[in-house]
């Protein structure tokens, strides 16, 4: 599975899979405060303002789920519903995993709603592991929404 760098004109797809996705995984999980916050649209500028950091794996217009990396933090990550189960996600994580090996990161980041459990599983696939709860501080149209989240770590390189 290719996994490459998201183009300007496949936004509104992105933009798609994050909307369905995020439902899918957190609209039971998470308070109905957040859900109203998390439309469309918000992932549409979202995704424009982090589009240099967005990677998509599949053809182009096509996409079948992407990554988006923030500093040492493995920031976002979801695959359309057709394509999961099929190797589409590990491609993802094992490209974000080489781009912030390149970038120096040794112990890489990420948070994952409390009860994500499909998510925390495929995770641990991949040899993350969870190291506790934090306070997460997500953003929103009304301002900042701590959240409690488990966070995962995964050790990328030994310091030399
Ligand atoms: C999280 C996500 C990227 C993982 O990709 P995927 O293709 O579904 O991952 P896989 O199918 O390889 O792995 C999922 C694992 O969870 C298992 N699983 C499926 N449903 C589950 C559930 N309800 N509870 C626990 N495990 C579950 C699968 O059987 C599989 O494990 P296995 O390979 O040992 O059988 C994808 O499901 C997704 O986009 N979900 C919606 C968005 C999301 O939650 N993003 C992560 C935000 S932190």
């Amino acid at each position: 599975m290719n996994v490459r760098s998201a183009r300007e004109n496949e936004i509104d797809q992105l933009a798609g899979i994050w909307y369905d996705g995020w439902r899918d995984a957190h609209k039971q999980i998470l308070p109905e405060e957040l859900a109203r916050d998390r439309t469309l649209l918000s992932f549409k500028a979202r995704l424009r303002e982090a589009l240099a950091h967005v990677r998509v794996a599949g053809p182009p217009e096509q996409p079948a789920g992407f990554s988006i990396l923030k500093d040492d933090e493995l920031y976002q990550l979801y695959v359309s519903k057709p394509a999961r189960g099929a190797g589409v996600a590990a491609a993802l994580v094992a490209d974000a995993e080489a781009l912030l090996v390149e970038r120096g990161v040794e112990t890489a980041w990420l948070a994952c709603a409390i009860g994500n459990d499909r998510a925390a599983r495929f995770y641990e696939k991949c040899g993350w592991r969870r190291v506790g709860n934090r306070i997460s501080v997500l953003q929103t149209a009304k301002g900042p929404f701590p959240l409690e989240v488990w966070r995962y770590e995964k050790i990328l390189a030994r310091r030399a």
